[in-house]
């Protein structure tokens, strides 16, 4: 059977019937979901089947989770075995606990080797927040502008969610939590002579609002290495690195939340050893356990006293089944050249994305590393407006044409999972550039 392999309409028959029943329950859905309503009932590696029969191609992994494919055999069976022999044991150790921890130091850089495990990445979020107080005793934060980082509260004062839901939960950011604009080279709020992003103002103003915006206690900077929510959006090259700077001069730590960037999406296990930097604190999920929940919150060995200080993890932190999810994920990466396969594909990628943004009026620019891709729409080059309406209709297209991805907005990102080779990543961005053109035809360009 091919991939994908469309066999009714889509979203079929039976996917609409279960989404209407489903939803009278269920509030508050994505609006991927409400703009394409269709019911999966079985995933394989890199493919998704709904329960109509169609198979799609998975460009998502699940959403950014299941990057190892869909029921890894060796994963699935890691946590099939500690199912029926230990599913919790509070905080005490256990012996796949023990391989995890021992695994996450060997592989983890810059000692960072102080670990404490959650289910979910708003939860390890919170914990690094706790961590990053008892470490500094200092208590303000920084984050930045589109920046997504969990929804419960101390999460949500150092995330932008999408305006209408800021302003409904999170419109009373805690004290002490500051946002800051952090550069986007295709929108650059500031920039050199010759028209390129100038890094040295975004530090110039992060060390003017240190000193004028804050009391002085600022504990971290908590950023993405690169937004996914946020769209696929990586900092230049220069940045971290000279974030690192200022943050040495004010003593004050990097928080690097890598629940979605991290564990190999682009290419390293983590996405900021891009720019040699180490941070202070760093959050894994999503892929940590390639859909099993578990999450992990790691500050370097000098601080890990610190974490005494603060509770111990949730009912749920470290299970054994979590554990097995985590240390088998980490091993596949390992036994199967994945890091290396994201280098590689993502670069094909990212060649043939560039080819489509000469050819496209509406694609105004390109981003990415690895397998966290974005493209972004612009009704015109010039004036950069950003196209939502075409990406709903492009996200809608290309899902009816069998793929599964999960952008919303004007830019259109990217999250296949890490196994993919060149054929299928080639194939997604065929039924992705079809969409476009027949969009770009609607609207009446070219
Ligand atoms: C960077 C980042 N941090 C934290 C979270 C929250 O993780 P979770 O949804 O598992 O609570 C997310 C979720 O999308 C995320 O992208």
């Amino acid at each position: 059977m091919g991939i994908p392999n469309l066999i009714t309409e889509t979203p079929g028959p039976k996917s609409k019937i279960m989404h209407a029943n489903t939803s009278k329950y269920m509030k508050g859905l994505s609006c991927q979901v409400k703009l394409f309503p269709v019911c999966f009932e079985e995933g394989s590696g890199i493919t998704l089947t709904d329960v109509d029969g169609n198979r799609y191609l998975d460009f998502s992994s699940g959403i950014y989770v299941t990057s190892l494919g869909h029921c890894h055999p060796k994963i699935s069976e890691a946590i099939s075995y500690w199912a029926k022999k230990l599913m919790n044991a509070h905080d005490f150790t256990t012996p796949i606990k023990e391989k995890l921890m021992e695994k996450m130091a060997a592989i983890l850089p810059g000692k960072l080797n102080a670990i404490q495990l959650y289910s979910d990445g708003t939860a390890a979020v919170e914990a690094a927040i706790r961590a990053a107080r008892a470490i500094s005793n200092k208590q303000e934060f920084i984050s930045a502008y589109r920046d997504f980082h969990g929804k419960t509260m101390a999460a949500v004062s150092c995330a932008q969610m999408y305006r209408g839901e800021t302003f409904s939960y999170g419109a009373t950011r805690a004290p002490g939590f500051y946002m800051v604009p952090r550069p986007d080279p295709y929108r650059p709020l500031w920039t050199k002579a010759d028209g390129s992003i100038d890094t040295d103002a975004y530090i110039k103003f992060y060390e003017t609002f240190l000193l004028e915006g804050t009391v002085g206690n600022v504990a971290a900077f908590v950023l993405e290495p690169a937004q996914g929510w946020g769209g696929s959006i990586f900092p230049p090259e220069d940045f971290f690195p000279k974030l690192k700077i200022l943050c040495d001069k004010y003593k004050i730590l990097i928080f690097d939340d890598e629940v979605l960037a991290g564990m190999g999406r682009t290419g390293e296990w983590l996405t900021l050893n891009h720019w040699g930097v180490v941070p202070d604190i760093v959050t894994f999920g999503k892929s940590f356990g390639n859909g099993f929940p578990v999450t992990a919150m790691v500050v370097k060995e000098e601080n890990g006293n610190a974490l005494e200080k603060i509770s111990a993890s949730s009912s749920y932190g470290g299970n054994p089944m979590a554990c097995a999810a985590a240390l088998a994920s980490i091993e596949v990466i390992e036994e199967e050249g994945i890091l290396q396969n994201v280098r590689s594909v993502g670069e094909f990628f990212m060649k043939r994305m560039l080819k489509m943004k000469e050819q496209h009026p509406i694609i105004g620019d390109v981003k990415g590393k690895g397998f966290l891709l974005g493209i972004e729409l612009v009704k015109d080059k010039k004036t950069k407006e950003p196209f939502d309406e075409a990406g709903k209709l492009v996200y809608q297209k290309a899902f009816r044409n069998g793929l599964a991805w999960i952008p919303a907005g004007h830019i259109l990102r990217m999250s296949p999972p890490l196994i993919m080779d060149e054929k299928y990543a080639s194939m997604g961005l065929d039924l992705i550039e079809n969409a476009i053109a027949e969009v770009e035809k609607e609207f009446g360009y070219k």
